[in-house]
């Protein structure tokens, strides 16, 4: 049984003044989701007060991003081992913005990803095919090159601490959701891949959707069987759509 984990990215988007309000708004109303993985990535500048403010809390910070390298002259990066010393519990890499806008190629995601497992930080690795593949009928050869360029060089021993999230390009920030049925589909295909590369291991790997996740569409994707969490942009920006995406229907606890 894969343990749910609903995960808050909030991008480039909010103070530490409004992270630390959006953290005692949001506790109370998730205090009843015992059987889910709660997680928010707040910008880099929010990290250390929001962690520490959700101490103790069923609550886990994230960071949106890493640098593979432990230290050195690389302007503007933050290295694997700043973060474990903000109890960073997971970090995202490998997301759309980062490979169309900052030019991330899966060489780089890989390892990033192996440097965040050496810290102990587990990766959510984001894959997902544009408009234009979807259309062309490219996506199982998009997805299926992102995942093995992505995850070389990982142990199987260490993969169920990684979290895949298919984030098809055209739904996120569109409110174009896929459906919970093509969703599913593009699922068992990442599944399969996983365990082409990893055997067995496969089975116990989270695999989340992104992609214009919001209350009014979280029940009938949770309830595909390959769909095990949401990445949630734009709708977890507000404390009451994110505490109703954690409590989707369906959830145990
Ligand atoms: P939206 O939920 O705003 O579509 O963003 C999805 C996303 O990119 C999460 O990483």
């Amino acid at each position: 049984m894969r343990r749910p984990i609903l995960a808050a990215n909030w991008k480039m988007q909010k103070t530490n003044a409004e992270a630390l309000a959006f953290a005692d708004t949001l506790l109370p109303l998730v205090a009843e989701a015992s059987d889910v993985d709660i997680v928010i990535a707040p910008p880099f500048t929010c990290l250390a007060k929001l962690s520490a403010r959700l101490q103790g809390s069923p609550i886990q910070p994230a960071a949106q991003n890493v640098n593979p390298e432990a230290s050195g002259a690389f302007t503007g990066e933050v290295a694997p081992g700043m973060l474990v010393e903000l109890a960073c519990a997971y970090t995202i890499v490998g997301h759309s913005e980062r490979r169309s806008l900052y030019g991330e190629g899966d060489d780089f995601i890989s390892r990033k990803a192996l440097a965040l497992l050496a810290h102990g930080i587990r990766p959510i690795v984001c894959v997902g095919e544009t408009l234009e593949e979807r259309e062309a009928e490219h996506t199982e050869a998009v997805v299926g090159a992102q995942l093995e360029g992505s995850l070389a060089g990982i142990d199987p021993a260490d993969v169920s601490q990684v979290v895949i999230a298919y984030e098809p390009v055209w739904a996120i920030g569109t409110g174009r959701t896929a459906t919970p049925e093509t969703a599913q589909d593009a699922h068992a295909f990442i599944r399969s891949c996983l365990r082409d590369g990893f055997g067995n291991a496969a089975e116990s790997i989270r695999i989340q959707y992104g992609g214009s996740v919001k209350p009014e569409n979280v029940d009938s994707l949770m309830s595909q069987a390959d769909i095990d969490g949401a990445l949630v942009g734009g709708a977890s920006l507000e404390a009451a759509s994110f505490a109703r995406i954690v409590n989707f229907e369906g959830v145990e606890g």
